[in-house]
């Protein structure tokens, strides 16, 4: 079910502590995290948790109300599971980054620096122009982003009927490009990881994504296989994935 998002709309609620809002967004959060949430509400980034959006597989995700140092009325919190964390899978994304010289095999280390990635990636993304959340901070496993949304936050392209596929297909690869030309591949991307808003794509869930890593051709390219698969099954195309990735890595004329 699509939750509505208007404050208009939402009910006011008596229980102001942080510990009870947890409650309403049905989620289990540790005592480590807690504080976490607290030192984003006294940076003024989030002023009240209001509920989870999505259980991944390597996070919780919540709306919050946004507090007084951050723009519009929402924030997007990624929570990231300790349990869940399988050291094996990331470290294929991680050794080899130039942000990882070493890798630990701590598993809280882990789990924060993932996040941290994640945050450094979508810096990256605002800085070449793509459209992707702006993040706003992290702590240890808690990163705060732009909520992609209006009313209710956007739906992934694969659940959304577009009606302008042409063109949602140039976007993404024009910003598949602008984070190649500055060294990232997203390494996740696909029709779950990008959010359809007003007819706009915007890729999301960058924590796997590599900067000048060795295997970013490799990356490159089962990203754009995705792509281009998605848009010929449902959309009646016939794009190339060698095609896009000749695009994508051409160098601009001198
Ligand atoms: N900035 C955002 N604005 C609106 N919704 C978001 C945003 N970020 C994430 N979401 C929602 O949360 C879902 C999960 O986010 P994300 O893909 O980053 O997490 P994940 O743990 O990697 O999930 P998965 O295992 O499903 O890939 C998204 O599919 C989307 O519905
Ligand atoms: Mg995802």
């Amino acid at each position: 079910m699509v939750r509505m998002l208007s404050k208009r709309k939402r009910p006011s609620r008596e229980v102001e502590t942080l510990k009870e809002q947890l409650k309403v967004a049905e989620g289990t959060i540790d005592d480590r995290t807690i504080m976490r949430l607290s030192k984003l509400m006294t940076k003024g980034v989030i002023s009240k948790l209001d509920f989870l959006i999505a259980k991944g597989k390597e996070a919780d995700v919540y709306v919050a109300d946004s507090g007084p140092s951050v723009d519009g009325d929402f924030v997007v919190l990624k929570v990231f599971r300790v349990e869940t964390t399988n050291f094996f899978n990331r470290s294929d994304y991680m050794a080899g980054d130039e942000r990882f010289p070493a890798l630990k095999k701590n598993i809280y280390w882990i789990v924060n620096q993932w996040c941290k990635k994640e945050y450094g990636n979508l810096k990256l993304a605002q800085e070449a122009g793509v459209h992707a959340p702006k993040p706003y901070a992290f702590n240890g496993n808690v990163l705060a982003m732009e909520f992609i949304g209006n009313d209710t936050y956007a739906k992934q392209l694969k659940f959304e009927k577009l009606q302008n596929p042409e063109e949602v297909l140039k976007t993404i690869v024009a910003d598949v490009k602008k984070l190649y030309s500055v060294g990232v591949v997203h390494c996740d991307l696909s029709e779950y990881n990008i959010l359809v808003k007003d007819g706009v794509p915007y890729m999301i869930d960058f924590g796997q994504a590599v900067l000048h890593h060795p295997r970013s051709e490799f990356f490159l390219k089962r990203d754009l296989d995705n792509i281009s698969s998605f848009f010929n099954k449902n959309y009646g195309m016939s794009v190339k994935s060698d095609d896009l990735y000749n695009f994508v890595t051409a160098q601009p004329q001198a």
